[in-house]
């Protein structure tokens, strides 16, 4: 398509945006036969203009019609110490299927290859048109997930794992600690993520660490409990056994509520102990990765908020 104009989200496009967020993947979702995605209107996805702007300003391409002015599409994007990760992508229905996703993600793939950096997302098992989008463009679905959502009881669960005495909330001076072990399992750092979800400037975050033996950390969660978004994750442990009690600290943040995660579908100890504890399956994701990478080494659990494969 020749009238696509593509340039940086300002501040006057976020009405526009958070509307272009809410009715593409609505659409998209009752098109396939599954419910709306979103509901309460499009001042729910404000978060996502909130949350990526706050971390990132200037990161969000939109396409505009060089004709109507209309935005046709936005995408997200982040630079990491060692990675690019590509956030929430959505066009306007109007013009589904008509190269807008590609001139977006074009644009951010120029961008990794300019760093020299490896691109990451999280992507839809169950939604072709976005897993093509990205495999076309030369990712690499590396591993896949469970989404599953949990409803935790207003007492909270009450599970006893034997590691979770050393499971604590973290504090600003784990940060570097966290960095160490997610570049040891995911083979990526972002300081800047960990040290906004432990300083939690907006009240939306909650992070539990778990300590090793010698003065580090075996592993982190992180998780968002904004009304729209109350997802745990992201984060990463050497073991399953240390994931889940990483899990179920967060899970108890959120006493009453039915938060989702993502849950590697190989750790089989850890899957069944979230079916024990009530949880059911929603959506399969892929970690997809355009670039050179090391191969997952320990459990990593991924959001899509601010999302990270
Ligand atoms: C997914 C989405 C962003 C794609 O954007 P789009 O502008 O419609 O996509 P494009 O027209 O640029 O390109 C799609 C590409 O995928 C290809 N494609 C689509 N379905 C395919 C299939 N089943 N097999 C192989 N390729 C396929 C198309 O051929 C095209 O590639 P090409 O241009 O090289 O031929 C858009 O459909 C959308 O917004 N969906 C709802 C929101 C969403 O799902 N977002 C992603 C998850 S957050």
């Amino acid at each position: 398509m020749s009238d696509i104009r593509l340039r940086a989200m300002e501040r006057s496009d976020w009405p526009e945006v958070a509307d272009l967020i809410y009715v593409s993947l609505n659409y998209w979702s009752v098109a396939n036969g599954r419910p709306t995605f979103f509901a309460g209107g499009p001042d729910a996805t404000h978060v996502f203009c909130d949350v990526y702007e706050t971390l990132d300003p200037g990161c969000c391409l939109v396409a505009e019609s060089t004709k109507t002015g209309r935005l046709m599409g936005s995408c997200f994007y982040r630079e990491r110490e060692l990675h690019l990760a590509l956030g929430i992508m959505t066009v306007h229905p109007v013009y589904f299927g008509q190269g807008v996703g590609r001139a977006l993600l074009g644009f951010i793939c120029e961008a990794a290859d300019r760093a020299g950096k490896p691109l990451r997302l999280v992507s839809s098992a169950m939604n072709l048109d976005s897993f093509s989008l990205y495999t076309r463009a030369g990712f690499v679905p590396r591993l896949t997930y469970q989404d599953m959502v949990l409803p935790v009881p207003a007492e909270g669960l009450r599970a006893e794992l034997p590691v979770s005495e050393r499971v604590r909330p973290a504090a600003a001076g784990d940060v570097d600690a966290m960095a160490a072990i997610e570049i040891e399992v995911s083979g990526i750092i972002r300081t800047k993520d960990y040290r906004h979800f432990v300083e939690n400037p907006d009240g939306l975050w909650h992070v539990s660490v778990i300590e090793d033996s010698r003065g580090g950390l075996d592993g982190f969660l992180a998780s968002i409990g904004h009304p729209l978004c109350n997802m745990i994750g992201p984060g990463v442990a050497r073991t399953e056994e240390q994931a889940a009690a990483l899990l179920l600290a967060e899970l108890n943040q959120y006493s009453g509520r039915m938060p989702l995660f993502l849950v590697p579908v190989h750790c089989r100890e850890l899957v069944q102990l979230a079916y024990g504890w009530g949880a059911r399956n929603c959506e399969l994701h892929v970690a997809q990765i355009r670039g050179d990478t090391q191969p997952f080494r320990g459990v990593s659990l991924p959001t899509f908020m601010p999302e990270t494969g």
